[in-house]
């Protein structure tokens, strides 16, 4: 059935395809329940607890699908073990001016310039209110990746995570912190030691006992990410996230390309070695999630041999279509005793 929605969600510009598949999602969500034999795989075997949270399964969708956090409930209904609504920023932001999402179907990848459109954390925090209030709410984990508003200049940048923090917190079983966005002009200055520290350490002191994940650049050297990863441990971080998506164009032909990050297949493997570099100098103090470029069990395989615990899928899931969180649990129950 994919197949055949793909060809025409695919003839679709991207941006297009992908309000018009939310919409749809929203719209057939009382009915998902009854697809639960084909979207949903519940077995103990699956269970994980990390980070203090209980995951059914461990794959979760990655932040920048759900931009408004629109349908916490529905990700649970299509099988994810997770998933990371965001990212929200303190003031509402349309985002980069469009087109600003690209389809590479070859090479299974994406590139997108999103630049952060939400309805600003006050907004949203109000919607998701509404949605709890209705028992539209899910059992599984969510996690609220927040960024820094496109207005606020660097040295403000604090306040702003905090300002969404605090909306936000009573929707949020833990808290993605995005400074690895190539997208907001200076953003990835704040995974420099300094000014990290500081932001990591005023909001895992705001968001109290709640875990604070960073979730870190592919394009980080490794001196920088050691020193970004032993900042996160110092500051009190729960866990990272690795990683969002890359300014290289490896693995795409020879031409020019639209500004922005890169996504799927071709970013596995550059994911996977910054990975396992961050698995080195973390040593286990803290569980690793990943993700980029996850497209089968093979796939999830290598990030958990890797160092992961959970892993999440963005690029994938476009490509793959809405029965790959099921597949890719079978799949990993085959391999449990
Ligand atoms: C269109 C698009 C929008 C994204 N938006 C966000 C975002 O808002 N925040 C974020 O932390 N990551 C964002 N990401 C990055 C993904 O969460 C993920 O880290 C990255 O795409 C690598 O995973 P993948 O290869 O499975 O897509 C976005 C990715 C895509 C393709």
């Amino acid at each position: 059935m994919y197949p055949l929605l793909k060809k025409i969600l695919f003839r679709l510009d991207p941006e297009t395809a992908h309000h018009l598949a939310l919409g749809s999602l929203q719209a057939f969500q009382p009915l998902l329940p009854l697809l639960a034999p084909v979207l949903r795989v519940s077995d103990p075997r699956l269970e994980k607890t990390v980070f203090g949270l209980k995951f059914p399964n461990p794959i979760g969708l990655a932040a920048g699908l759900d931009k408004k956090g629109q349908l916490p409930l529905a990700w649970e209904r299509v099988g994810f073990g997770f998933a990371e609504l965001g990212t929200f920023t303190a003031k509402a932001q349309e985002g980069n001016p469009k087109p600003r999402i690209f389809r590479y179907p070859e090479q299974q990848a994406l590139i997108n310039k999103m630049g952060f459109p939400n309805p600003g954390a006050y907004e949203v925090s109000q919607n998701l209110k509404e949605l709890k209030e209705k028992g539209f709410w899910p059992s599984i984990p969510i996690g609220i990746n927040i960024g820094k508003s496109k207005v606020t200049p660097l040295e403000k940048a604090v306040e702003d995570y905090l300002e969404s923090a605090d909306y936000l917190k009573p929707y949020a079983d833990y808290f993605a912190v995005n400074v690895s966005s190539p997208n907001t002009p200076g953003l990835r200055q704040l995974q420099e030691a300094k000014p990290l520290k500081k932001l990591l350490t005023a909001l895992v002191r705001e968001v109290k006992g709640k875990p604070v994940l960073l979730k870190l650049a592919p394009d980080l050297e490794d001196k920088p990410l050691k020193e970004a990863a032993d900042v996160a441990l110092s500051a009190g971080c729960a866990g990272l996230i690795v990683t969002n998506t890359t300014l290289s164009r490896q693995g795409l032909p020879k031409g020019h390309y639209p500004e922005g990050g890169l996504s799927g297949a071709v970013l596995r493997s550059k994911a996977t070695q910054v990975l396992k570099s961050v698995s080195k100098f973390t040593k286990g103090k803290v569980p690793l999630v990943a993700v980029g470029g996850i497209f089968t069990a093979e796939d999830v395989r290598e990030k958990m041999d890797s160092g992961a615990s959970l892993v999440q899928v963005y690029t994938g899931y476009i490509y793959e279509g809405p029965t790959l969180p099921a597949r890719l649990c079978r799949a990993l129950l085959k391999d449990l005793p």
